[in-house]
């Protein structure tokens, strides 16, 4: 079993930043990579498609053995999470990257104003607010959809003028005045931690969830003595449709171009 890989799936290419952070934390673990380039964004989609999407990839994923599915989309994270977990049931572990943004806020933020910011569909779905008062029933939270955000990364327009306005008027905005720390809520935030760091200034602490969620699934591995000792194969990216934008996309995220394998979601 330790042997087996582990399983990472988002709606395209912003998850490579999460599977970036797990193969330097675990270089000996394999990961298959599923990026759903076809049917991107999900940020936009309702839960009903998002689970649908996301419950064709875990079968993919589990015919390919893997022994942890880690939902690497802030999206399917909110939409798809519990769904996956009771159709996966013990064929695989389940992880998803709001959970262990959960456990690190609400250990360090109790009775603090915390900011979100996100897709249209994990804002709304109200999850990361359920859950950080379900734990922390004292925490304030601030969320703002920031849909702007994810094309104009795609654009490569994550490191100029045009991308400090459009992200100093998002953060601007009353709902998330008086944080003292904001989530990024979204896999393609990475990119732009420190445009927010430096609107903050030093004010707010700005949590990008990719290290924290390796971790949790290092942690994961690790309880349930799954942990592979060296990898003996090459990690796979799968995508389910391929165009030249979306190659150049995979060094964005994973900081080097990497292969990519069309594989449909539907035959
Ligand atoms: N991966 C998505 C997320 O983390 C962002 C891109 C999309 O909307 O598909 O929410």
């Amino acid at each position: 079993m330790n042997k087996q890989p582990i399983g990472i799936f988002d709606s395209g290419m912003g998850g490579l930043t999460v599977a970036h952070a797990v193969s330097k934390l675990l270089p000996n673990e394999q990961f298959i990579y599923f990026g759903d380039s076809a049917h991107l964004p999900y940020g936009d989609k309702s839960a009903a498609t998002i689970q649908a999407y996301s419950i064709k990839i875990c079968d993919i994923l589990l015919e390919k053995g893997c022994k942890v599915i880690l939902i690497a989309c802030n999206s399917a994270s909110a939409a798809a999470y519990e769904l996956i977990k009771a159709y996966v049931g013990s064929r695989a572990h389940v992880l998803n990257v709001i959970d262990p943004i959960i456990d690190f806020v609400t250990e360090r933020f109790d009775k603090k104003r915390v900011g979100l910011i996100g897709t249209k569909q994990t804002v709304g779905s109200g999850v990361y607010d359920y859950q950080l008062k379900a734990k922390s029933p004292g925490i304030q939270v601030g969320a703002l959809a920031t849909p702007l955000l994810v094309p104009m990364i795609e654009e490569g327009f994550h490191k100029n003028e045009i991308s400090e306005a459009i992200i100093e008027e998002y953060l601007k905005h009353k709902e998330l005045s008086g944080i003292q720390a904001l989530i990024l809520g979204c896999t393609h935030y990475p990119l732009i931690k420190h445009q927010v760091e430096k609107f903050y200034n030093g004010n707010a602490e700005v949590i990008d969830s990719s290290e924290i969620v390796a971790l949790a699934l290092k942690n994961l591995l690790d309880s349930h003595s799954l942990l592979s000792e060296n990898r003996e194969r090459e990690n796979e990216f799968l995508v389910s449709d391929i165009t030249p934008s979306f190659e150049a996309a995979t060094e964005l995220f994973f900081g080097t171009k990497v292969p990519l394998q069309k594989h449909k979601l539907w035959e």
